[in-house]
């Protein structure tokens, strides 16, 4: 996950590849809530990983229902249900932002009855609930409003349950609040329980997946068209054992875009996207995005659950779609809508407004920063993509805390002006896809030269490690030490027998050529062997300082270090990155302190590893390195002629990085920030 203030996603040029997508966000939280009503233990698979089930296992928990974990088959939770008895009467549950588990627990709890709080993060306190909390009350539930009435938190009590009457319930403000009582009632049923929804239901597919697992749980409801339904006398939750949680089909529309978008329809290779974990039979409403987008010229194959999307009609064509049926997923066509040969109007999507953030509001405003032109009335939206390609800007895009913000506005980086994207607050996808970002890079392609390479060179104990690492971590780039090229080089040649020196030169630049290093989660093996402190020694130092200097070992490791500049960018340290390997990098700087300054950072990072020393020692040695370093011929220590110079001897690492930063935001077009 990118937990970075910001990501900017380089232009990209197309995409090919599979994706398997995680959990679908509305199925896991529902099974979660009926497994922990349900007798018996239920097997969870696939569940999605994120910040709203995440809420939901929590409160589950602290309800007193059993949980396990179980990573070794997929992402594997046991659920012990409570078989409709609380075994906690009293609790305080804290929600996040998850409308799909407030609302269900909300009902729940208020039917069976105790003394429970539920509030959340701000946002969830202005999320109306007053149509569910009225309509428990209309059947004697205690609820009570500690903050804003009509919105959490809230307070419930013991109800007094009067369940002869049908119990009304407005539809047309969010459809799960009738989710919430039918998840609820069956938990009172001994007479038959009917609900009557009052206004036009919106969102009905997410009522047919509801109805879907209630029926896997053992509940049959019986519906008369979308206005009243009935639960039957004598229902009982029962646990189906094992359960499946297919993919999140609002998260494939991404992906589904992204193949209607950037696939390539030239070239002889076969590109198009594959998406595993949710097609055809889908019970996700969501599911006919895919309609939409084959509206807007995608070519979509399918099976059962997976889907193949190539690019078809190019540019896109414009629709005008009612969008009720898929409220989330349309998100996504508002941003395929810039790639359109005209406007595109996106109607009937008034729930956007009372979603994680005032999701029309948030995309009109978004969707002009890049150049459009948005009209937006109070349920529709209309996108004029920008007119030619010198309208495109490059934006960056405040996300709202809304995942899908996020998620759909990253498609704006395959835009034609070859503009760069930012995208505030990435982590936020974390509510339903936290490697969403991985898996776009990972299926994007752009050229080399798109890819931004930022290059920290600077004498040995500048402090450029420590501060190119930082930097890496802030932008959320990959991370070259160039410097353990060259170590974990000497270490494989002395393995293999060799001598470092011109007359293996050859032979160490072969297998320099083939190094089989690989960087896991901050290790470094070299084959199977895990190298990680081998080549931190000072003698791994003195080695690589010999092999370093040898011309045909730096000319086979350039590939290698050339490999490391993958999307969405690169921070790389060493003598020669802005010189040789990386030449055409947009900011080069080069990091430099007095011998005297460097000798005493030196002289506390040995001290602290106990090795003894002297300042003065050090001092000298530093000079007479710089001195060989600056005069040798393989690779001088030597600034780029267009690297910025930073002298940190006075300054902590922290206002080094966040030098470099300044620097770094100044070059790209979004504006400081
Ligand atoms: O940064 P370091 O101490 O890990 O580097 C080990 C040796 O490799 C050092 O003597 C400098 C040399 N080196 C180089 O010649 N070129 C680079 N790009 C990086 C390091």
């Amino acid at each position: 996950m990118f937990a970075t203030p910001f990501l900017d996603l380089p232009p990209l040029d197309s995409a090919s590849g599979t994706v398997v997508l995680p959990g679908s966000k509305s199925i896991s939280n529902r099974v979660l809530l009926l497994a922990a009503l349900s007798g018996g233990t239920t097997r969870v698979h696939d569940l999605l990983d994120s910040d709203d089930t995440k809420v939901m296992l929590a409160a589950l928990a602290t309800l007193g229902c059993g949980i396990r974990h179980n990573h070794v088959n997929g992402n594997t939770v046991e659920i012990d249900g409570l078989a409709g008895q609380l075994t906690a009467s009293q609790a305080d549950l804290f929600m996040g932002n998850a409308g799909t588990a407030i609302r269900p627990l909300t009902a729940a709890l208020a039917v069976l009855g105790g003394d429970f709080s539920l509030h959340g993060v701000p946002r969830m306190h202005e999320r109306p609930i007053g149509d569910l909390v009225d309509a428990l009350r209309q059947l004697g539930c205690q609820i009570d409003y500690t903050g804003q009435d009509g919105y959490p938190p809230l307070r419930i009590g013991q109800p007094q349950l009067k369940l002869d009457a049908p119990i009304r319930v407005r539809g047309d403000v969010s459809s799960q609040f009738l989710t919430a009582l039918l998840m609820a009632l069956p938990l009172v049923a001994q007479q038959d329980v009917v609900i009557d929804v009052v206004g036009e239901l919106i969102s009905k597919p997410y009522i047919e997946i509801t109805l879907n697992l209630l029926a896997r749980f053992g509940i049959t409801v019986q519906r008369d068209g979308w206005a009243r339904f009935t639960i039957p006398a004598g229902s009982r939750y029962q646990s189906p054992g094992d359960i499946h949680v297919e993919a999140d089909a609002s998260s494939a529309s991404y992906f589904i875009a992204l193949g209607a978008v950037a696939t390539s329809t030239t070239g002889t290779f076969d590109s198009k996207i594959r998406i595993e974990g949710v097609g055809a039979a889908s019970i996700q409403g969501d599911i006919r995005f895919v309609e939409a987008a084959e509206q807007m010229g995608a070519q979509v194959a399918s099976g059962p659950n997976w889907l193949e999307i190539s690019r078809g009609t190019w540019p896109l064509k414009a629709i005008d779609l009612d969008c009720n049926h898929i409220p989330d997923a349309a998100m996504t066509l508002a941003v395929m809508a810039l790639y359109a040969d005209g406007s595109t109007t996106l109607r009937n999507i008034a729930s956007w407004r009372v979603k994680e953030t005032d999701r029309i509001a948030a995309m009109a405003t978004e969707l002009r920063k890049l150049g459009a032109t948005v009209n937006e009335g109070a349920d529709y939206l209309r996108i004029t993509p920008p007119a030619t390609v010198y309208d495109w800007k490059a934006a960056s895009i405040h996300t709202y805390d809304d995942h899908r913000v996020a998620m759909c506005f990253s498609l704006a980086a395959f835009n034609p002006a070859q503009l760069p994207v930012r995208i505030e607050d990435p982590k936020c996808v974390a509510k339903t896809f936290p490697d969403y970002f991985e898996a776009l890079l990972a299926l994007s392609h752009t050229a080399t030269a798109h890819i931004p390479v930022l290059c920290i060179d600077g004498p040995t104990a500048s402090g450029k490690g420590t501060v190119a690492a930082a930097l890496a971590a802030r932008l959320g780039y990959h991370f070259l030490d160039s410097g353990a090229m060259y170590r974990i080089t000497a270490l494989a040649a002395l393995r293999a027998g060799l001598v470092i020196s011109t007359t293996d030169e050859a032979a160490i630049a072969t297998l320099a050529q083939t190094l089989p290093v690989r960087f896991v989660d901050g290790k470094v093996w070299l084959g199977d062997s895990d190298v990680s402190e081998a080549i931190r020694t000072e003698e791994a130092g003195m080695n690589a300082s010999k092999v370093s200097a040898l011309p045909a070992v730096r000319l086979a490791l350039v590939a290698l270090q050339h490999s490391f500049r993958r999307l969405p960018g690169l921070v790389a340290d060493g003598r020669d990155m802005g010189t040789v390997i990386f030449p055409d990098a947009p900011l080069k700087v080069y990091l430099t302190a007095t011998a005297a300054k460097r000798a005493e950072r030196r002289y506390e990072q040995l001290i602290s590893k106990g090795i003894s020393t002297t300042l003065e020692d050090l001092r000298d040695d530093l000079e007479a390195r710089d001195a060989r370093d600056s005069s040798r011929v393989a690779a001088p220590l030597k600034p780029a002629q267009d690297a910025l110079l930073l002298d940190n001897s006075d300054m902590s690492i922290e206002t080094s990085v966040d030098q470099v930063l300044d620097w770094w935001q100044s070059k790209q077009p979004f504006g400081l920030k």
